[in-house]
């Protein structure tokens, strides 16, 4: 292809792709499946790699990252970004209306009433319609600057198209995780025995900062849009309604209002409804409409005197705690629940609430017969928060946490460093037997989607199964043994567990629930280690583990200690004998140079311009061979920032090259250096 057709073809792709990505994602209606939009997104991904001097600014390749950012640039906002005045009473409100009515001399006026999203605060500048930068608002007047980030938010458009759009403007808003995707994303913490995050807002925070965009595209942020500047509309009304015709993500809930009165309705009303949007929202912004109006209002050193933000009182009632019982998870983690005496909450009957561990019980110095608060905070699932000491009769004694497995009657352990207690029945504790199943079946991992939580609790209940293993040597007369089961069904069960045999190798090794090992994390073991053979010999050294991509010392050991257990040993026998895939099938990555033939390298550091996988991948794309430690017959050690000081002096002693990262690109154009 000529580099003519190329850019034609690029073009054209890009947008055919963004049209059907506007299809999927502002109008709910796509055309293609997700089949065949991949398909055109990997076709326009190669051409990019080979001409990418005609990717196009609104490249939707955008939205899956892949760049890194090692230091954020902080950068000056060109309007500050600045605070409201908080109230949480309809008095201070009134007060607030009076001081607008007096501001703008008798002069009739409106207000525009937003909900107060609860998320991070971001600024999008557009020049000439093409989106060139986000900044987060920082200490509202410099912030960092994480345009990379922000465009694999797919909401963010890329490209604005339509009328009236004037040469450079600035949007602003709040990106957010949506309620269901951070308690998705926690399902799958607690899942690898990882701690869950405490809110959706840090876990947002956090996410706008992580180094690599295509990490950040996983996380599927979302952002609603509320101000837009550098545009002449004669009222903020105006402005959102040019945000929707640009295709900007404005939620639907604002309501122009015409008198304070009218405002506290508007309060009254979402007080409650808000439970049910897609976010966290914590208030209601109220603006003056008119711009001019704004103008005439001014601001304070630190706030505009044209809005205010009416805070909702966190929702917290006070009931009393009857007991405590105790979960258990697939990992063997141990969690105390309160059970409560039934108490109405935003909306919903609470009886039950979440008190995280053993620490959290004793920081509360809880008792049972104690009158607990309990607020319903970032996630569905409310929260004891405190004790009413002045309720507490003198009788009641400090709780005493269990030290058995509620379930299995087996003594807790709890680990150095750790916060939970742990029952290390692995092989003996309903729970964690059945939770290790419902992991393996996941959709993420072998998805046998015909087999559901109550199937797998008869199938150990009646000794059919107790471990994923057994699965493979189910026959039809043992599902006929089931409720509910008659012949279709149980084949179907069959053939489901029969199809999950083609599962690609990464997601077995996701499935066998190796502690820590994410999606993720299998996915890159899968690729480093290409066999469960490779990765079992390297758990014999840690050091062999630590040298692949992601892996540190937490995730290292715990491979290791699973390897360790010849129980786990035997499973994954078994799995391979049931004809699991437990090697990668990937196609090697093709050959660009043989430069780097005969040569090794060791990659260790942090690099400006790469990830370290990234540089193992160009090593062994060029020819050259990786290897795990120091010694003689190194040829490179490839150093970044921050290599641990007792390798260098190794290297240094032996005699090995150590090399940067503009010695290795040398090295790469055949350079001698
Ligand atoms: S307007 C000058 N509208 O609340 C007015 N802000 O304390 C600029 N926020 O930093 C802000 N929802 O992060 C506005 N509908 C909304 C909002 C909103 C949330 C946040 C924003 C700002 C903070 C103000």
């Amino acid at each position: 292809m000529t580099a003519d057709q190329a850019q034609k073809e690029i073009a054209k792709l890009t947008d055919e792709i963004n049209h059907h990505n506007d299809l999927y994602y502002q109008q709910s209606a796509p055309v293609l499946s997700d089949f065949e939009f991949d398909k055109l997104l990997e076709k326009l991904v190669a051409l990019e790699a080979q001409f990418p001097e005609h990717r196009q600014p609104d490249s939707p390749t955008q939205r899956v990252g892949g760049t890194i950012t090692k230091n954020f640039e902080n950068v000056a906002h060109k309007y500050p970004m600045l605070s409201l005045g908080n109230t949480y009473s309809a008095d201070d409100l009134r007060e607030f209306d009076k001081r607008v009515a007096k501001g703008l001399d008798g002069n009739p006026y409106e207000y525009f009433c937003e909900l107060k999203f609860d998320g991070v605060s971001i600024s999008l500048t557009y020049e000439n319609g093409i989106f060139v930068r986000g900044v987060t608002r920082g200490d509202g007047v410099r912030g960092d600057d994480i345009t990379h980030n922000a465009r694999t938010i797919r909401c963010i458009p890329l490209r604005i198209k339509g009328k009236n759009i004037p040469e450079s403007f600035e949007v602003r808003g709040e990106v957010f995780m949506p309620k269901q995707v951070f308690q998705q994303l926690n399902k799958e913490r607690e899942d690898i025995g990882e701690e869950k995050y405490a809110n959706a807002r840090n876990t947002t925070s956090g996410t706008l900062k992580l180094q690599d965009s295509s990490e950040v595209a996983k996380r599927k942020l979302d952002c609603y849009v509320y101000y837009l500047l550098g545009e002449k509309s004669k009222t903020h009304a105006a402005g959102i309604q040019h945000l929707v015709d640009w295709g900007f993500n404005v939620s639907p809930t604002y309501k122009k209002c015409t008198s304070i009165d009218e405002v506290l309705a508007y309060i009254d009303e979402w007080e409650t409804k808000r439970a049910d949007l897609p976010l966290e929202t914590d208030g209601v912004v109220i603006k003056v409409n008119d711009i001019d109006q704004q103008r005439q209002l001014g601001f304070t050193a630190k706030s505009p005197r044209w809005a205010i933000a009416y805070k909702y009182k966190a929702e917290s009632m006070s009931t009393r705690l009857n007991g405590v019982t105790y979960q258990v998870g697939r990992t063997g983690a141990v969690t105390p629940v309160a059970e409560l005496e039934p108490v109405f909450l935003a909306g919903t009957t609470v009886k039950r609430a979440s008190l995280h561990n053993a620490n959290e019980i004793a920081r509360l110095d809880l008792r049972i017969g104690d009158y607990v608060f309990v607020e319903k905070g970032g996630e569905i699932i409310p929260k004891v928060t405190g004790v009413d000491v002045a309720r507490r009769q003198p009788e009641l004694v400090p709780l005493q946490y269990t030290q058995t497995c509620p379930v299995c009657g087996t003594r807790l352990i709890r680990e150095e460093g750790e916060a939970a207690f742990y029952c290390p029945n692995v092989n003996g504790c309903a729970p964690q037997i059945r939770g290790r199943i419902e992991h393996f079946i996941q959709r993420k991992a072998m998805d046998i989607n015909s087999l559901g939580e109550q199937t797998i609790r008869q199938l150990y209940e009646l000794e059919l199964v107790k471990s994923p293993a057994d699965l493979y040597d189910l026959k039809l007369e043992d599902l006929l043994r089931l409720d509910g089961f008659k012949d279709k069904s149980a084949k179907n069960l069959l053939g489901g567990i029969e199809q999950s045999k083609a599962v690609p190798f990464e997601s077995v090794l996701f499935a066998i629930g190796i502690r820590y090992v994410g999606k993720t994390v299998a996915e890159k073991l899968a690729r480093y280690f290409k066999t469960i053979d490779a990765l079992a010999a390297a758990s014999q050294d840690l050091s062999t583990l630590l040298a692949a991509p992601e892996v540190g010392e937490k995730i290292a050991e715990s491979v290791q200690r699973f390897f360790q257990d010849p129980e786990n040993r035997r499973e994954v026998d078994r799995l391979r004998a049931a004809g699991l895939q437990l090697e990668s099938t990937a196609r090697e990555p093709e050959k660009e140079s043989e430069v780097l033939a005969n040569k090794s390298f060791l990659v260790s550091g942090v690099f400006q311009r790469y990830e370290r996988e990234q540089l193992h991948d160009i090593v062994v794309k060029n020819g050259g061979r990786l290897v795990s430690s120091v010694s003689k017959k190194l040829d490179y050690l490839l150093a970044g920032d921050n290599m641990g000081p007792s390798k260098r002096e190794k290297a240094e002693s032996l005699g090995v090259r150590i090399i940067s990262e503009t010695d290795f690109e040398a090295l790469l154009r055949g350079e001698s250096i």
